[in-house]
């Protein structure tokens, strides 16, 4: 993981906590419309991959725990997991590209919906994603999956003629010099990254078709939410997947998808026409997108908010937005393993560690999520955005609201640290938080696809019976159960019966 030079040490302060009158009156604990749909409080959870699905993306027990504990905090709402709206391997990610994936689905919506007892309203994420392949070992690279063309035989000064076989044993004898030189920059890429395919990629006849195949793939995905249960659907355009490409200022496609901003927002925009259709005017959907990616040549604030006004103008119930997290510049990953877009500097804006720059890791995003808020108002329209990035304390909270910085407030990690954050705050339990240290223990997991759990409660209880483990059986897979001092503390103040955007 990427960290900025300067190494400066932050520690999370969340600063006073109110009182359950205070909560009570704030902003942060009022409801909020997203279209048709009312979230009793403006607290958000990010999508975040618990690693938790079948090998075949189905839901399993421990997704159900997971999503039920988190619905115990009472947050206005969950986004569930980037979900894959393709019906083909992916590992041990959630998908819905089939009808087979609604019922298991359907369970996740009951267990929070119960949990919750009937407040924290569940989105679903849906994604698409481009092939990528492991690193491979560069012997086997250039023994077997390298194509080999006359440009090779040609930089090597072997004749015409020469079998493929002597061009990849002279391969095998150069140094990573050598081959640097010898190898094309995308061979290249391969052999130290892994293969990516890109949607630039218009030889590659699945790629030039995506403006054709994706809309109908997102469509029926986004119905089988709806039948699931799920109160909303959030398209992803953000970080390193299919449609944040198409938004990058990098997508450079000839065929009306590229180049102009107007070309970049086209297939985003037709997916969203496409997947309204398939689900009604009265069925919450958004996206959420990057305020910046935060690489050479990417998409910046200026091109996020113009992405803002057309998702907004196009009539998206909402707009979440995210930061970085790109293929770009991730670092090499391990010999057999595949790159993660959050190891290099825009993975870092994605998800800032306590080590950092003067900057710090709170709030890399607040001011670019404001700007495309601000460009959305003074287009005339009134679409909530949901900020997040390093939110953890209540005061911070409710500036971002009070500022008109944002509609809604995402804690991500803060909420994965402690999913009752809600409900302790709401209650005037504050002091009661195990506040996010933001070292990043989750998202290491995450990148060796391990189950999520997190540091400051993992070990904690571990023989309690009953207990569900993580496949190495040294983590518990929830956090365990708080308590209120007094239920006539704990109780949550019953919702204003109105809300405003
Ligand atoms: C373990 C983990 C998994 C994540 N998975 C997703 C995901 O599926 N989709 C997504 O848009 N963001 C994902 N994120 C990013 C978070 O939603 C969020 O944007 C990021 O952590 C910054 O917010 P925070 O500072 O509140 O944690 C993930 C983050 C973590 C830590």
């Amino acid at each position: 993981m990427y960290r900025p030079p300067a190494k400066i040490k932050w520690k999370a302060k969340p600063g006073e906590w109110p009182t359950r009158e205070q909560a009570s009156a704030s902003r942060l604990f009022s409801p909020v419309s997203l279209g048709p749909v009312t979230l009793a409080t403006r607290t958000w959870v990010p999508a975040m991959v618990p690693w938790r699905a079948t090998e075949d993306g189905f839901v399993t027990d421990d997704n159900v725990a997971w999503y039920a504990r988190f619905a115990e905090g009472r947050p206005g709402a969950i986004v569930l997991e980037a979900t894959g709206i393709r019906d083909i391997p992916s590992g041990p990610l959630l998908r819905i590209g089939h009808e087979r994936f609604v019922p298991g689905l359907r369970r996740l919506v009951d267990a929070v919906r119960e949990a919750s007892g009937g407040e924290t309203k569940l989105f679903i994420q849906i994604i698409d994603f481009l092939g990528i392949r492991r690193r491979p070992e560069p012997q086997k690279f250039l023994e077997r999956h390298l194509t080999i063309t006359e440009r090779h035989r040609a930089a090597l000064a072997l004749p015409g003629q020469a079998p493929d076989a002597a061009v990849r044993a002279a391969l095998l004898a150069l140094d990573a010099e050598g081959l640097a030189e010898v190898l094309a920059p995308r061979e290249l890429e391969a052999l130290r990254m892994g293969a990516r395919e890109r949607v630039t990629d218009m030889h590659l006849p699945h790629v030039r078709e995506l403006p054709q195949v994706l809309p109908p793939l997102f469509a029926d995905a986004a119905r089988r939410a709806r039948d699931a249960g799920f109160d909303g659907i959030e398209l992803h355009y953000a970080h390193a997947y299919t449609m944040a490409s198409f938004l990058s200022a990098l997508n450079d496609r000839d065929d009306g998808y590229g180049g102009s901003r107007e070309g970049r927002v086209r297939l985003p925009l037709e997916v969203y026409a496409a997947v309204r259709q398939a689900v009604g005017a009265d069925y919450a959907v958004g996206c959420r997108f990057l305020a910046d990616e935060c690489i050479a040549g990417g998409s910046s604030v200026a091109d996020a908010c113009f992405y803002g006004v057309e998702f907004a103008r196009a009539g998206m119930d909402f707009l979440s937005v995210s930061r970085g997290g790109k293929f770009e510049d991730a670092k090499q990953p391990d010999l057999g393993w595949s790159a993660y877009p959050y190891t290099g500097p825009s993975g870092y804006e994605c998800m800032p560690h306590h080590v950092s720059d003067e900057r710090g890791p709170f709030g890399r995003n607040f001011e670019a999520t404001a700007a495309i808020r601000t460009a959305v108002q003074d287009a005339g329209l009134a679409t909530p955005v949901v900020v997040a990035g390093g939110v953890h304390g209540f005061e911070q909270a409710e500036a971002l609201l009070a500022d008109g910085r944002a509609d809604v407030v995402g804690f991500a990690r803060t909420s994965l640290a402690d999913p009752d954050w809600f409900v302790k705050v709401r209650s005037g339990h504050g002091r009661a938080v195990n506040v996010c240290s933001y070292s990043n223990y989750c998202e290491a997991l995450d990148e060796k696809h391990k189950e999520v759990t997190c540091s400051l409660w993992d070990r904690i209880d571990l023989a309690t019976p009953g207990l569900r483990m993580s496949a190495d059986g040294k983590r518990r897979l929830v956090p365990p159960r708080w308590s209120a001092p007094t239920a006539e503390a704990a109780a949550v103040p019953a919702d204003a019966a109105t809300a405003t955007p």
